[in-house]
C-alpha cells in the first residue's frame, strides 16, 4: 500500500522499467499518468513511449517493438470511459515478453479482478471506491508475490510514499461496505446515463452500460454487477452555458475525485488538452464527468433535469 494512487502507479512503473525500455500506454489515462509517460519518464529515465488507442488491438500489436517491456491501461478510462479488453491486451503483452499493468480504480472488486483476466500488476487509487467517503488517500499494487516484493523493497523503501496508519485504517473501515456501495453506484449511474441519453439537450453520453457504447460487449464480458459509477457526457451551447449547468446543480457537488458517498461533477472545456484522443463531441463541447454517489437515483435525475433547464430551457 502507498500514500496515494499516484504513488502506487509511479512505484509500479519505476520498479518494472529500466532506461531504454519501451512502453505502450493507452492514449486516454488519468492525466497525471499521461504526463508521467509523455514527459517525466522519457526525459528523466530515457524510457520510450507510444500512446495508442487501447481499444484498437491491431494498433496495439503494431506498436510492439523488440524492447517493449510494458503495456499500461485503465479498464474503464478516465475520463472518456473507453473500455479495455484486458484478456486480449494481456495476450499481446505476453506474446511480446512484456507485462500488462492495469489501473482498475474505476472497476474495483467485486466488479472486476484484472489478475484473473491476465494482468500482471493491478493498481488502485484507494482514495476513490475502496475508501468511499472522500476523506482519505491511498493506493495499492496487487500481483504475484515476486512483483509486489520488488515494488515494496524497491520503490516503496527508496522513494517512500508509504500510507499513514490513520489513512490505512479509514480505508480498511470504508472497504467493508465496498460491494454494497458499488452496486448502488452502478445502479444509479445506469439510471443517470439512461436519463441523459434520452434528453435532447445532451449531445453525447459515454457509459459502458449503454448498448451504443463502442465497447459495451467487452465491458459486459469482463464486469460483474454493473458498468461502474462514472458517466461522462457532452452538452451543447457555450462554455458559459455549461458552467451555468454545473453551478446550478444542488444535490450534485462540483469537485474532482470519484467513488465518494456524494455525487461529484467535474467539467473540463478541453479534456486532456485540445490534441487529446477523445471522441468528436468531447473535443467540441468539453466533457462533463459525473462520479455517482449513494443518493436516490430520482434525486440525481431531478437535479440534472433542473440544471439543464436553467442552462438550456425545458426539455
Ligand atoms: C484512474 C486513476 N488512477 C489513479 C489516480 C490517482 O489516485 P490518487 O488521487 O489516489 O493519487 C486517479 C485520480 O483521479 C485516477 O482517476
Amino acid at each position: 500500500m502507498f500514500g496515494t494512487g499516484m504513488a502506487a502507479l509511479h512505484a509500479s512503473f519505476f520498479t518494472l522499467l529500466d532506461p531504454g525500455d519501451h512502453v505502450i500506454v493507452s492514449n486516454v489515462v488519468y492525466m497525471r499518468v499521461a504526463e508521467l509517460f509523455a514527459d517525466v519518464f522519457p526525459r528523466k529515465l530515457g524510457i520510450e513511449v507510444d500512446f495508442v488507442d487501447i481499444t484498437d488491438l491491431d494498433a496495439v500489436r503494431a506498436a510492439v517493438r523488440p524492447h517493449t517491456r510494458l503495456v499500461h491501461t485503465e479498464v474503464i478510462a478516465n475520463p472518456d470511459l473507453r473500455v479495455a479488453d484486458v484478456p486480449a491486451l494481456a495476450r499481446i503483452a505476453h506474446d511480446a515478453d512484456a507485462l500488462l499493468t492495469v489501473d482498475s480504480t474505476f472497476t474495483p472488486p467485486p466488479m472486476m479482478r484484472p489478475l484473473d483476466h491476465g494482468a500482471d500488476l493491478v493498481i488502485h487509487s484507494l482514495t476513490k471506491y475502496y475508501n468511499g467517503h472522500g476523506d482519505a488517500m491511498g493506493g495499492v499494487v496487487i500481483g504475484t508475490r515476486d512483483l509486489v516484493e520488488q515494488t515494496r523493497t524497491g520503490a516503496l523503501w527508496h522513494a517512500g510514499g508509504a500510507i499513514s496508519p490513520f489513512n490505512a485504517w479509514l480505508i480498511m473501515r470504508g472497504s467493508t461496505t465496498l460491494p454494497l456501495r458499488l452496486q448502488r453506484q452502478c445502479d444509479n449511474a445506469q439510471a443517470a446515463a439512461e436519463f441523459l441519453v434520452a434528453d435532447p439537450r445532451v449531445v453525447h453520453v459515454s457509459y459502458p452500460g449503454l448498448p451504443h457504447h463502442d465497447q459495451h460487449d467487452a465491458a459486459a464480458a469482463q464486469l460483474l454487477g454493473g458498468f461502474g459509477g462514472v458517466v461522462s457526457f457532452a452538452i451543447g451551447g457555450t462554455h458559459a452555458d455549461r458552467l451555468t449547468f454545473v453551478n446550478d446543480l444542488r444535490v450534485i457537488t462540483s469537485a474532482v475525485s470519484l467513488g465518494h458517498d456524494k455525487t461529484l461533477v467535474a467539467y473540463e472545456e478541453y479534456p486532456g488538452g485540445p490534441a487529446a484522443a477523445f471522441a468528436q463531441p468531447f473535443r467540441e463541447h468539453g466533457l462533463v464527468r459525473l462520479a455517482i454517489g449513494l443518493e436516490a437515483a430520482g434525486d440525481l435525475i431531478a437535479d440534472l433535469d433542473a440544471a439543464l433547464t436553467t442552462a438550456y430551457g425545458p426539455r
